[in-house]
């Protein structure tokens, strides 16, 4: 049964009419920033706020995050509120004004230079500082103040996103012990030996059994969160019912594979507006019978973007004929810049890229185009309409939403995705090319494959694979975590 918008909107009005929704994320879904005086409203590169927004469209609500636009203050009313969409406004955005010294150790710190590299498990140490900690736990408490002030001593569905809010839960719950919470970890959770390096693992795990439910994206990230738990803390784990009991709480464990508006972006990829898009984009780069490949990512070690750039090298090595036919856009702005470990990706990802020009271009034509500012997702969609293939080759990937939404834009049941193995996506999208981006030679068989490929295995693929995402899609993603939510009444006071 696919789901709907509209199934979606009745599941809430039937199930949680009484109880307001609260979305928190340190992301914000909209960024007001000043270019010159002039006020532009952006859309962040982030999967999560791309798929929890139309959710939060479709059923109203505040959704508190972080405010960290140039403009943002400037566009709130005193209780730093403001409607959005701008153009449509469905819900209430409500922003938190963070010090630059509780950015750095709540966000870039313990967030991200903690918890993101021990989660991925990519050969990048995690750095753990004491500073840092207490920075996270100062901020946590500042959302849950934020959080109570919006929901009072009423009951509520609070909806937590990701790993920069682990004490959350267990903050409101001890407040307010009317809040449902329900908690949506987007990253990957590693196994109990890897997550042991944590020093405040406990605390974490602690704040985590807060919630109500806690969803991951596949089934094995819970198998690792409950031997997590049940190798840190004293409680009992129900496995067969995938439910953890400390201290007489109960936490459900569930897998959520998150998606995208498949119906949203699918129509979009039909419109004439997207057709004059790709054509805009053909004239100012000079398209004509190119070969176009395409990578979409946030700049981040976890994405592979170095491998998948050696795949490309490695491909126009052993087949010289592909040379001056293929055009590689590589889009996506750099990110966490102020982390080291990121600006130096910036710059290996900018030395390969020109080494691979160097070797192999000449003066009419580059293989390989980076474009680093920030794309509306108008034309993220446009570049997908119209790409041949597109390259995924996260080291580790919860989900990995790029994947999806490039199958969502291929109305035409055209295009071949080359996806890595490593992600979640992988273990619904198995139409696509699966590859090791460990192997250069695998990414580069994997290309050749992807532009011989006939048309008819082609369509073959890509119809399967729109059939899995169009059943799939977010509102189901939703749906699933409130119908499963539903079970749950909140504590009688
Ligand atoms: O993958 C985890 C995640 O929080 C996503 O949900 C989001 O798309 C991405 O990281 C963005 O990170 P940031 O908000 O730090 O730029």
């Amino acid at each position: 049964m696919e789901w709907t918008k509209g199934m979606l909107q009745e599941l809430v009005g039937l199930k949680l009419s009484d109880l307001p929704l609260v979305v928190v994320s340190n992301r914000e879904p909209y960024v007001h920033t000043y270019i010159g005086d002039e006020v532009h409203c952006q859309v962040p590169v982030s999967g999560l706020t791309m798929a929890v927004d139309p959710v939060m469209r479709a059923c109203g609500g505040t959704w508190v995050a972080h405010g960290s636009g140039s403009a943002d203050i400037d566009v709130c009313d005193d209780g730093g509120r403001v409607m959005v969409p701008p153009q449509d406004p469905r819900y209430t955005l409500r922003r938190v004004w963070l010090s630059r010294e509780e950015q750095e150790g709540y966000y870039l710190g313990f967030s991200n230079e903690g918890m993101w590299p021990l989660c991925h498990m990519v050969f990048n140490r995690p750095t753990f500082d004491t500073s840092h900690w207490n920075m996270y736990k100062k901020v946590n408490q500042r959302f849950a103040e934020v959080v109570l002030e919006e929901v009072g001593d009423s009951s509520a569905f609070v909806f937590i996103q990701d790993y920069h809010f682990a004490l959350l839960p267990r903050l409101l719950k001890a407040q307010n012990p009317r809040i449902i919470t329900a908690q949506f970890w987007h990253i990957p959770w590693p196994n109990p030996e890897v997550f042991g390096v944590c020093p405040w693992q406990e605390e974490v795990l602690e704040g985590l059994l807060g919630n109500d439910l806690l969803g991951f994206h596949i089934r094995s990230h819970c198998d690792n969160f409950m031997g997590t738990v049940d190798k840190a803390l004293e409680c009992r784990i129900d496995y067969e019912n995938s439910a953890i009991s400390r201290n007489n709480k109960m936490t459900l464990v569930r897998p959520f594979p998150i998606s995208v508006d498949f119906d949203q972006i699918s129509q979009e990829a039909e419109s004439e507006e997207l057709q004059q898009e790709i054509e805009r984009i053909r004239r100012y780069w000079g398209l004509t019978d190119e070969i176009v490949g395409l990578g979409i990512d946030r700049v981040d070690y976890t994405k592979g973007i170095p491998e998948r750039l050696r795949g490309l090298d490695r491909f126009l090595t052993k087949h010289a004929r592909y040379r001056g036919r293929l055009v590689f856009f590589q889009i996506g702005e750099p990110s966490r810049i102020r982390i080291r470990r990121y600006r130096d990706l910036n710059y290996e990802v900018e030395d390969l890229i020109e080494e691979i020009n160097w070797k192999f271009g000449n003066r009419d034509w580059r293989p390989i185009i980076r474009l680093r500012e920030h794309n509306s997702p108008f034309t993220l969609a446009a570049f997908r309409r119209l790409a041949h293939f597109c390259i995924v080759s996260s080291l580790h990937d919860g989900m990995n939403l790029v994947a999806k939404e490039f199958v969502a834009s291929r109305a035409d049941r055209e295009g071949v995705l080359i996806l890595s193995r490593f992600t979640g996506a992988s273990r619904e999208l198995t139409d696509a090319l699966l590859v090791n981006p460990y192997s250069t030679d695998e990414m580069a068989d994997a290309i050749k494959r992807a532009i011989d490929m006939p048309r008819n295995e082609r369509v073959r693929r890509m119809t399967r694979m729109r059939e899995v995402v169009a059943d799939n899609g977010i509102y189901r993603w939703a749906g699933d975590i409130i119908s499963t939510l539903t079970g749950i009444e909140p504590e009688e006071v």
